[in-house]
């Protein structure tokens, strides 16, 4: 698993495992990559819609890097 926050833009979730979204809204199956709001812009939330183009939204990239246990 890795989460990585692009530079001046959303979270991305890579995972080789299933991924489900779950809302008040129902349920809906993601594909890996998957790409998180971080702006607080998006009309899709919790995912990323492009909306941080025209936010002009910043921020510094960085990267979690999951290791599975032994
Ligand atoms: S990070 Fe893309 S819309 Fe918020």
């Amino acid at each position: 698993m890795k989460i990585k926050s692009v530079p001046n833009g959303p979270n991305m979730l890579e995972t080789d495992e299933t991924l489900t979204l779950k809302t008040d809204n129902g349920e809906k199956a993601l594909k890996s990559p998957c790409y998180l709001c971080r702006c607080g812009h998006s009309k899709n939330k919790p995912l990323c819609d492009g909306s941080h183009l025209a936010a002009k939204f910043e921020a510094p990239g960085s990267e979690i890097q999951g290791v599975k246990k032994p």
